[in-house]
């Protein structure tokens, strides 16, 4: 199958499967909330996170949709963290995903919530996953938990605002971007190769690969907010003035070569696997994407 091809068949199975999460709540009282949380995470963003997840279970050799409810949960809390990200005591925007922000259109105090419901619903959806070992469940939550808390995206989340106002080094930007965007990349690649039941040589490839496609992701991310069409990218663009960036260390063309670079060095971490040709194609398409 085509790389496009691929990539529209595992975004199918995955905005089904997102779309049946709330769904299968049922009729409660509390029922906003449901709407308020499948607003952002049904609003169609590209689902890197958990193609990722499923192309690794793949190439460890079993079938990619063992990996779903590792590649929801991910995606949950990725648009937790959107919704948190955008309230005007974070970043203050107005766009995401095309259409105007969760507190825009629900009220602060129920995107707050939106964005709770969405990271402690993820928990029990990631629970779900059957696995060839299941003992290997506890693992998998784990990673999950350290990745998207206090030392990983949240850790991110916490020196980005730590830092505005201040010019970091370039150590420190690395340090911030790693966790605020790679840790959440980290996660589900891992998880993907649990899910496959692949190796511990394997694992350790796929979080390298994540961890430099991270930092070439949210180079782009920064480059975009200088160059993107709003349009494009569904959220407002020169909002970073105050932002430790790389585009602020280095200016946009070396940015372009470091998104280039990481690529490459992510790309090289893949040998352990017997077929990288998606994943490859996927990470090569990220540094030129417009959204
Ligand atoms: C946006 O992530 C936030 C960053 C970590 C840069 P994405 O660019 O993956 O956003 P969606 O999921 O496609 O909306
Ligand atoms: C994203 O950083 C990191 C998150 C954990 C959400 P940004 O603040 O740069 O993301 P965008 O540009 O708003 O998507
Ligand atoms: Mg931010
Ligand atoms: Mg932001
Ligand atoms: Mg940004």
């Amino acid at each position: 199958m085509k790389f496009e091809e691929q990539a529209r068949a595992y975004r199918e199975t995955i905005e089904r499967y997102l779309a049946s999460i709330y769904a299968s709540f049922g009729e409660e009282p509390q029922k906003p909330i449901f709407e308020a949380a499948n607003y952002s995470l049904l609003a169609g963003g590209k689902r890197l996170r958990p193609m990722l997840a499923l192309e690794f279970c793949r190439i460890c050799g079993r079938n990619p949709e063992e990996a779903l409810p590792f590649a929801a949960a991910v995606e949950m809390i990725h648009t937790y963290s959107l919704i948190h990200d955008d309230l005007p005591c974070m970043d203050n925007d107005d766009y995401r995903r095309g259409r105007l922000t969760n507190h825009k259109v629900f009220g602060e105090g129920m995107a707050v919530l939106a964005g709770d419901a969405l990271l402690t619903d993820a928990f029990a959806v990631a629970a779900r996953a059957k696995l060839p070992e299941p003992g290997k469940i506890g693992e998998a939550i784990a990673i999950l938990s350290e990745c998207a808390g206090s030392l990983g995206m949240i850790g991110g989340q916490v020196l980005d605002i730590m830092s505005a106002q201040r010019a970091c080094t370039e150590q420190e930007v690395l340090d911030i971007q790693s966790r605020k965007t790679g840790r959440l990349i980290v996660a589900p690649c891992v998880l993907g190769v649990i899910a496959g039941n692949g190796t511990e040589a394997q694992k350790e490839g796929a979080a390298g690969f994540a961890s430099l496609l991270g930092l070439a992701f949210q180079i782009r991310d920064d480059i975009l907010d200088v160059i993107g069409d709003a349009g494009e990218l569904g959220k407002a663009t020169g909002v970073d003035g105050d932002k430790n960036t790389f585009v602020r260390l280095y200016g946009l063309s070396s940015c372009e070569q470091l998104v280039k670079d990481y690529t490459a060095r992510a790309i090289d971490c893949l040998k352990v696997f017997p077929d990288p040709s998606f994943l490859t194609e996927l990470a090569l398409s990220l540094t030129e994407r417009k959204n």
